[in-house]
């Protein structure tokens, strides 16, 4: 039985060290935090249907701004009754500002104090993003979490490129707060932590967003091509920065055991394209550790592809059927490889909560490490 909160309201139930563990209100229902977001770009978890996800029971998913603007549109959703009824899902939603989408794209795009003008990847159309343009999006798609246009600053950025770029992530997170009140706990708003590798930089970018009625807040700008270390170090620098009674997440990352590092540094919140995209290359997050279903010794493997696990997946079919699905490229491999490594995150989510809550979440964390310990991810 979970407590139902407002929308808004976040609740710190425990801490284990400085991991945490809580509950954070939306207008479609309660998270328990930590918490992993499965990622549904176009308004789908790739290879799922909502009565795939119903079953594997996450509470919150990820929409994106930038592909879900393009193509359906924001305002046809919104016609449509919103993401929610045009995906079928009743679960929460958070959805990403567009600001990280555009600032990967190869080609044209442009910052400047108004926002960020781009080509689109699919007609090459241009098109501005500016604080209240990607407010005003994100409110037509009716997600229960919006986040703020933030630049993502590139890796290897120097010291004076990154300290301009958090000021105007700072006056732009000011006017998205400001093109929706933060009365309206309808939908929720998220500011954007960046500074890049400098650890003084992210205390200043901390310090100005918190000046601001955030509902929560996001550390951006890791996870783009630094070392483990380097990201750990920021990581471990920033969180402790921010607001104790506001949930905290961490964008774009990661492997489990990043999730694991993130949950110990206090991080709530967390998103990844790792398990469903690994999913469908035939990867498999297992409580042996990763492996890839197409390996020839899985050919007259009669064992469920993780013993331990209790997915559907792994509950129906042998390893020998999966590798079969997998090379004669059959379009079931895709859904049952998902439900397992999406099953695989969010019970590794789960058991950390209980970890932190019974107050024994180092020696739970040193545990399950001890499976990826010689690999890299
Ligand atoms: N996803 C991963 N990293 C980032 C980031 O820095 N900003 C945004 N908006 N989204 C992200
Ligand atoms: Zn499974």
């Amino acid at each position: 039985m979970t407590t139902h909160l407002q929308p808004g309201e976040f609740s710190l139930l425990t801490q284990c060290g400085t991991a945490r563990a809580g509950l954070l209100g939306t207008a479609h229902g309660t998270l328990e935090t930590p918490v992993f977001m499965p990622v549904g770009t176009q308004g789908t978890v790739k290879a799922l249907g909502p009565d795939d996800l119903a079953a594997l029971g996450p509470r919150i998913i990820l929409g994106n701004t930038y592909h879900l603007y393009l193509r359906p549109g924001d305002e046809r959703v919104a016609r449509l009754g919103g993401l929610h009824q045009f995906m079928g899902w009743n679960g929460a939603i958070l959805t990403d500002s567009g600001g990280f989408q555009v600032f990967s794209l190869q080609g044209l795009r442009r910052i400047e104090e108004e926002g960020v003008t781009f080509q689109s990847h699919i007609d090459g159309s241009r098109h501005l993003f500016s604080p209240e343009k990607v407010v005003s999006i994100q409110r037509n798609l009716g997600s229960d979490i919006m986040m703020v246009l933030d630049e993502c600053v590139p890796y290897g950025a120097d010291r004076e490129y990154t300290a301009k770029s958090l000021q105007l992530t700072t006056r732009w997170a000011r006017r998205c707060r400001e093109a929706h009140p933060a009365l309206d706990r309808g939908q929720l708003l998220f500011g954007i932590v960046q500074g890049g590798f400098f650890p003084d930089l992210r205390a200043e970018s901390a310090r100005q967003l918190m000046e601001i009625p955030f509902d929560g807040f996001a550390i951006g700008g890791l996870s783009v091509g630094e070392s483990r270390a380097e990201m750990l170090d920021i990581l471990a620098h920033t969180a402790p920065l921010l607001p104790q009674d506001k949930p905290r997440y961490l964008m774009g990352v990661g492997t489990p055991r990043d999730l694991l590092d993130g949950i110990a540094l206090g991080v709530d919140m967390f998103d990844c394209v790792l398990p469903t995209r690994n999913a469908r290359n035939g990867t498999l997050f297992t409580s042996f550790g990763k492996t890839n279903i197409k390996l020839a010794k899985y050919a007259e493997d009669p064992a469920p592809l993780d013993p331990a696990c209790t997915c559907y997946t792994c509950r129906t079919f042998s390893r020998a059927y999966l590798r079969h699905l997998y090379m004669a490229r059959e379009l079931l491999a895709y859904r049952l490889n998902t439900i397992h490594n999406i099953h695989y995150y969010l019970d590794l989510m789960r058991q950390a909560r209980a970890a932190i809550l019974e107050h024994r979440f180092e020696a739970f964390r040193r545990d399950i490490l001890a499976h990826y310990e010689d690999e890299a991810t």
